[in-house]
């Protein structure tokens, strides 16, 4: 099994490029099920996700395939005929979920297993089924799986909202059947994440017909059959963010190129009112924090607000505030498994049911943590930048999942950084996927 060692307190410095959205590449991935012939899709990361989601097509008859030349994805249906989703794969990673739609749109039927606990808190599946059964979908639940079945959907008007917020991936699942359902259907209170307007985009190149992308009311007509294309996937704004929270917990300065700085207006105004010199111009934002972080009050919440997969990383900035600091989760109340973590480095956090107070302290030391899911991994790897000492980060496979080479791309900033192995054997098994130990289970 892989560890970080961190050498902390060195100001990073210098610049670095985004890779690939994970979270709008996955429903993209599945959604190329719809196509007739070859889809290629450029900029998709390369992360445990991707190869986990990959291995899931592949049981339904479609082959991935990468390009090494230019890191293109190309996907093409070879057999329709598969249509089930096994437990195995789907509980390593909720995004396989997205398959369900697509395939029940395009192959009539799927049996895709329901995906399991998961780390960060509960998170059902009932938005989706119930949407696809507004579709008309005659759905039931067996044995752990889902069983769906159609003749063909047909349009209709299906509302996404949950005691939380739409669902992110709920929206995925509808937008992808919907395109092939017989008439209109809409969407209300559809998530406006810019991943699902990066999904409906891809829709749209391969022929589908959407209005309202990026708006919580999504209209879609249904046409017969869309055909092959090629696409690039947004910029990560996730891993972007990440990457300059990093750059500030170490007060240093970096310039973050190939991003997409409208999809992170929200958490630039935050880093900015803790007292980063923030700017953004074209695809790059640049950010200087020289001074101790000022306390903060935020609340996760659906885009367009600060997203929760940014909650970890700006609670352990917070850590390090000159005063107390109050966060919030209003997506995943129970996502605050990291806040012991970075107690155990030195931070003064308490937790109160989705709230978190963070009275902020002069300096974390570095010890041994442990990574609990993908962006608690990622609020670690930064507590541990900041850390006088040295950090141990243990279980980084939760990292490799959803961010490509964030270790390389730290060390390209100055970080001292080193991935390390304590098990030779484990290490060398052929596939990270087969390697993943059981409690992965979160993005
Ligand atoms: N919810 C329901 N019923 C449903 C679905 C969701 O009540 O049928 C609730 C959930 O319990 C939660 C809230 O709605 O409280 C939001 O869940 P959502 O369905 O939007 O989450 P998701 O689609 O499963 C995606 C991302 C997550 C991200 C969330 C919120 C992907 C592959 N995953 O998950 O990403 O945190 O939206 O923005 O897009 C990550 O990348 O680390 C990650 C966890």
């Amino acid at each position: 099994m892989q560890y970080f060692q961190i050498i902390g307190g060195q100001p990073l410095s210098g610049e670095v490029a985004v890779s690939g959205s994970k979270n709008a590449a996955l429903p993209i991935m599945a959604a190329s099920i719809l196509a007739e012939g070859p889809v290629r899709l450029e900029r998709v990361p390369r992360l445990t996700d991707v190869e986990t989601l990959s291995l899931v097509l592949g049981e339904l008859g479609v082959a991935v395939r990468r390009d090494e030349d230019d890191s293109s994805l190309w996907i093409e249906t070879v057999d329709h005929n598969p249509v089930h989703a096994d437990y195995e794969l789907v509980r390593r990673m909720r995004a396989s979920f997205c398959v369900l739609g697509p395939l029940l749109a395009r192959r009539g039927r799927a049996v895709v297993s329901l995906p399991g606990g998961c780390n960060i808190g509960t998170r059902p599946v009932d938005l989706h089924l119930a949407g696809l059964e507004a579709l008309g979908a005659s759905i039931r639940l067996e044995a752990g799986y889902v069983y769906a079945e159609t003749s063909r959907l047909v349009g209709a008007t299906v509302p996404m909202s949950g005691p939380f917020g739409p669902s992110v991936t709920g929206t995925a699942n509808l937008l992808s059947a919907a395109v092939l359902a017989k008439g209109q259907t809409v969407i209300t209170s559809a998530a406006r994440e810019p991943e699902i307007a990066d999904l409906g985009e891809f829709l749209i190149a391969m022929g589908a017909e959407i209005i309202g992308l990026g708006t919580s009311t999504i209209e879609i007509h249904g046409v017969d059959g869309l055909s092959a294309v090629g696409y690039q996937v947004i910029p990560d704004r996730i891993e972007a963010a990440t990457l300059l929270t990093a750059a500030a917990i170490t007060g240093g300065q970096a310039t973050v190129r190939d991003a997409k700085p409208a999809h992170l207006t929200a958490v630039l105004q935050v880093l900015s009112d803790m007292g980063a010199d923030v700017h953004a111009v074209g695809d790059t934002v640049t950010i200087k924090l020289q001074r101790r972080p000022r306390p903060v009050h935020l609340t996760a919440q659906p885009y367009p607000g600060v997203p929760t997969d940014l909650q970890s990383q700006l609670m352990a900035l917070a850590a390090l505030a000159d005063g107390e600091s109050v966060v919030t989760d209003a997506v995943f109340p129970d996502r605050f498994l990291h806040a012991a973590e970075l107690n155990r480095l030195g931070a003064r956090i308490q937790r109160r049911g989705s709230t978190a107070t963070i009275n902020g302290v002069d300096r974390l030391t570095g010890t041994t943590v442990m990574a609990s899911d993908l962006r608690a991994s990622a609020a670690l790897l930064l507590a541990g930048l900041a850390a006088r000492g040295e950090t141990i980060v243990n279980r980084i496979y939760h990292l490799d999942r959803g961010y490509e080479r964030l270790d390389e791309k730290l060390a390209g900033l100055g970080a001292q950084i080193r991935r390390c192995e304590t098990d030779q054997r484990e290490s060398t098994l052929p596939s990270r996927v087969a390697s993943q130990p059981d409690d992965v289970r979160s993005a």
